[in-house]
């Protein structure tokens, strides 16, 4: 049985990078005791885990976000996966998501470029509120205070942090997600959302909506962030952007595979099964760690190098795989590209101002606490 010498949760939340590469040269999945649960750490056996969801299921009530949430897409699996995914999934296809939010989005980013500070902290100034008004505006909450909004999420990420580490959620996920609860099924029934002609109950539509608020904001947030962070750490690569504006696309790709904003994604094995070669017995807690999966060198040449004309950059698993393929895949990567396009013409001698500005830190969600952009 491969056990990791233990890296501590401190160490993982860092730089779990070096760690990923120790471990991973060891083999290609590891039980790794401070996080109670199995590693997988190579893209073969991390892509084999994901489109495998009868034998590594979400389904299991130590689940961290069905504790929170019951239910969901993001909790089941087999048919009431699919009916849960049916209900929503048209409204999340390219065209729709381009049709009905490519304006929105422009629009939102200038207003919050042309009202950023100088020097300019891209995270709370640009990319966290972008991702609210996103998805308030999917969600029907477009009139909803902006910072109670933000206050229920953050108290829910705490929670499933929380019990994704073992503890409970606390109180203040349980009211946050009660009054979201409420603020939700009060959209639905003034039919202000997206979401409540989809052959649902309001309970099953509530915990869903949820669901996508929950995916949609910090990880929508930290992909933003990560995206300036990586365009400007190396002056070469925001010269290579300006020079070349086609490469966004390419770049918001090379950023989720080297920090994938959410970092792992947890399944329960149904059965006693092997992973690369290693046997998992049924129950088990399986780790599918996407930013290990992402820095596979057996795929991606170079792999700890921000390379904006990597070929095969866009197989990066940040969006994971399989049934449970992230359903804002579209409306995020809209919102990131944006970002980046606008900022190439607003500033384009935008440089970071490396005193305030962190390194992307996080166990699950992982992101840089501060980027700030300088002239
Ligand atoms: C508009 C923003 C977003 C929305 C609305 C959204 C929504 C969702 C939903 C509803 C799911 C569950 C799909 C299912 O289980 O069938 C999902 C899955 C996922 N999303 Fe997103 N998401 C967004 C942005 C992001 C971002 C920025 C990331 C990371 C960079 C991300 C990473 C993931 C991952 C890894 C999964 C798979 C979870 C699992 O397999 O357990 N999402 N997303």
């Amino acid at each position: 049985v491969p056990i990791a010498e233990d890296p501590s949760l401190d160490e993982l939340a860092k730089d779990p990078h070096a760690c990923w590469h120790r471990l991973r040269s060891q083999a290609p999945v590891v039980w790794v005791p401070a996080l109670g649960g199995w590693v997988v750490l190579t893209y073969a056996a991390a892509s084999a885990v994901l489109r495998d969801a009868v034998t590594f299921t979400v389904d299991d009530p130590r689940f961290s976000t069905g504790q929170l949430f019951g239910p969901s897409m993001l909790s089941t699996d087999g048919a009431e996966h699919e009916r849960f995914r049916a209900a929503f999934a048209a409204e999340f296809r390219p065209t729709d998501i381009r049709q009905r939010f490519t304006t929105l989005i422009q629009d939102e980013v200038a207003r919050l470029i042309a009202a950023c500070g100088r020097p300019a902290e891209i995270r709370t100034e640009l990319a966290g509120p972008l991702a609210v008004a996103v998805m308030g505006a999917v969600l029907g909450l477009s009139e909803e205070d902006p910072a109670r909004l933000l206050g229920w999420y953050s108290a829910i990420v705490a929670g499933v942090d929380a019990i994704s580490t073992g503890k409970a959620a606390g109180a203040d996920a349980v009211s946050a997600h009660a009054a979201l609860h409420n603020r939700l099924a009060l959209s639905i029934e003034q039919n202000a959302a997206i979401v409540g002609t989809n052959g649902l109950s309001i309970d099953e539509t509530v915990a869903n909506a949820g669901i996508l608020l929950f995916g949609g904001l910090e990880t929508t947030e930290g992909m933003i962030a990560l995206a300036v962070w990586h365009a400007l750490r190396d002056p070469a690569v925001w010269r290579d952007l300006r020079a070349d504006p086609s490469l966004v696309s390419a770049a918001v790709e090379e950023s989720l595979r080297l920090e994938p904003a959410a970092t792992r994604v947890d399944r329960y094995a149904t059965v006693d099964t092997v992973v690369g070669g290693v046997t998992i017995p049924a129950g088990d807690l399986v780790i599918v760690s996407l930013a290990a999966a992402n820095r596979d060198p057996a795929v991606f040449a170079d792999p700890d190098q921000f390379d904006v004309r990597r070929p095969n950059a866009a197989r990066n698993l940040a969006l994971a795989a399989g049934p449970h393929y992230c359903l804002g895949a579209h409306l995020t990567r809209l919102q990131t590209r944006t970002v980046l396009e606008q900022l190439l013409i607003a500033w384009p001698e935008a440089a970071l101002d490396e005193r305030q500005t962190s390194e992307p830190y996080g166990l699950v969600f992982r992101k840089p606490d501060r980027v700030t952009v300088a002239w």
